[in-house]
């Protein structure tokens, strides 16, 4: 049996060890300053016991916004030579439209505008709605605007990190594409801090850092680099998570009576586009897009099910990938080799790893968005089962960054802080449920 109560307190806890005085940082020595969609996440979690510390949480954030919108990856509230790349390697101050405060240079899933919205659905704060939504929009507007390579409507990526997922297998081929030519001398620190067998391998490092060295040459021109980028990429997830929170801006935009036009286009022209970029018939799978090489990447990862999470799938889509792949005991399912879901990518992929990164290991910021999915099609039993199982791992193995779906240990950094504001929703099992 789970203790709801000592998880409840200890989930608290641990978002306050992580409390950095104005933000919260994902973990104390790994990611030891404000990250965008975990900052977004944590929000949410700190409005369950402390709506003025999620208000705090969510103004850090928007303190890093670019002039052109961008709301950046990285905000290095202070700048302290504790983690690679830090400012001095982004050199973002040479950049025209970075802010005052010291940022990295590219962005992350804008999950942003989706949890401000839950917040004020159960703690309501028009105050606080009207104080950030200038620079919500601003920042969709940038994202499908700034970031439509192709006309399509769908934001594209520039770099790995902005998919939030870093080392997924899906981003393999575009990289191996990619030679790391007159690589800057670097130093990583996060494979000395967690065990190197559970973080991304050298070969994909070198390409992070080639892709950053390359956009700091542009000073972060964000035409340049759109034109010129080796690594360009539409992401299912990305845009499913850009498309729910657009859904939810154009609520909020409603509620402030603002006008919701531009929102419209941005919903109706992704909608279209998503499903021709993206939905593969044959295998029944979304698949990401590489937009370099103009082909779909067809990497079997669990990103495919994100668009339960936004709405964009139909019923016949969904319930198809739930029983070809999600009940697959040699994909997704349990009862094969499998206890804990969601492996975050197919077990039948050569490149699937149970302990790193993004190659297997179970993620509960994707566990949640799946299970809102699920509910969301009418998969509750489903949504319930990911519900237990990911609580279930928290109580055995602790606040981890990520889990082998094999066996459940505990894998990547301790004291995390998404898992923990996670945990703080999934105990109300009405609020996972909820819909927004
Ligand atoms: N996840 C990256 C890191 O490992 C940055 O977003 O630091």
């Amino acid at each position: 049996m789970i203790n709801l109560e000592h998880l409840r307190t200890a989930a608290i806890e641990t978002l306050r060890l992580n409390d950095s005085g104005g933000f919260t940082k994902p973990s104390l020595h790994l990611y030891p300053h404000q990250w965008n969609w975990d900052s977004a996440v944590i929000a949410l979690g700190l409005s369950n016991f402390d709506i003025a510390a999620a208000q705090t949480e969510i103004r850090s954030l928007l303190k890093g916004q670019w002039r052109d919108g961008m709301i950046p990856q990285i905000i290095f509230h202070k700048n302290t030579p504790n983690y690679f790349p830090g400012p001095e390697f982004w050199q973002t101050s040479n950049a025209p439209n970075a802010p005052q405060i010291l940022t990295s240079g590219i962005t992350q899933p804008p999950i942003l505008a989706s949890m401000v919205r839950k917040i004020h659905l159960r703690h309501p704060m028009p105050d606080f709605v009207q104080e950030v939504y200038p620079g919500l929009l601003s920042w969709h507007h940038w994202l499908h605007v700034d970031r439509d390579a192709d006309g399509s409507g769908l934001a594209s990526l520039i770099h790995p990190w902005e998919s939030g997922t870093d080392d997924a297998p899906r981003w393999l081929s575009v990289m191996e594409g990619i030679k790391p030519v007159n690589l800057p001398l670097y130093n990583r620190i996060d494979n000395l801090r967690v065990d190197p067998g559970q973080r991304p391998n050298q070969a994909d490092y070198d390409h992070f850092i080639y892709l950053v060295d390359f956009f700091r040459q542009r000073r972060y021109d964000s035409k340049a680099i759109l034109r010129d980028s080796p690594f360009l990429v539409q992401d299912v997830l990305f845009n499913s998570i850009l498309y729910r929170a657009d859904l939810d801006l154009r609520a909020l935009a409603e509620e402030l009576g603002e006008p919701t036009m531009e929102i419209d286009k941005w919903l109706a022209k992704m909608k279209q586009s998503f499903q021709e970029r993206f939905w593969d018939e044959e295998r029944g799978l979304y698949f990401d897009y590489d937009l370099r090489n103009h082909h779909r990447i067809e990497v079997n990862s669990v990103f495919t099910f994100a668009p339960l999470y936004a709405n964009l799938c139909s019923e016949q889509q969904a319930q198809r990938m739930i029983a070809e792949h999600w009940q697959n005991p040699q994909e997704y399912g349990t009862g094969g080799k499998l206890v804990y879901p969601a492996t975050t990518l197919s077990m039948s992929e050569p490149a699937w790893e149970p302990r790193r990164y993004w190659r297997g290991p179970v993620w509960i910021i994707i566990n949640w968005l799946l299970l809102q999915g699920f509910n969301q099609y009418g998969y509750s039993n489903l949504a319930e089962d990911l519900r237990q199982s990911s609580l279930k791992l928290i109580s055995k193995s602790g606040f981890r960054e990520y889990y082998d779906p094999l066996d459940g240990t505990g894998c990547g950094t301790t004291a995390f802080s998404w898992p923990a504001a996670i945990a703080l929703e999934m105990i109300k099992p009405e609020e996972s449920a909820a819909q927004g």
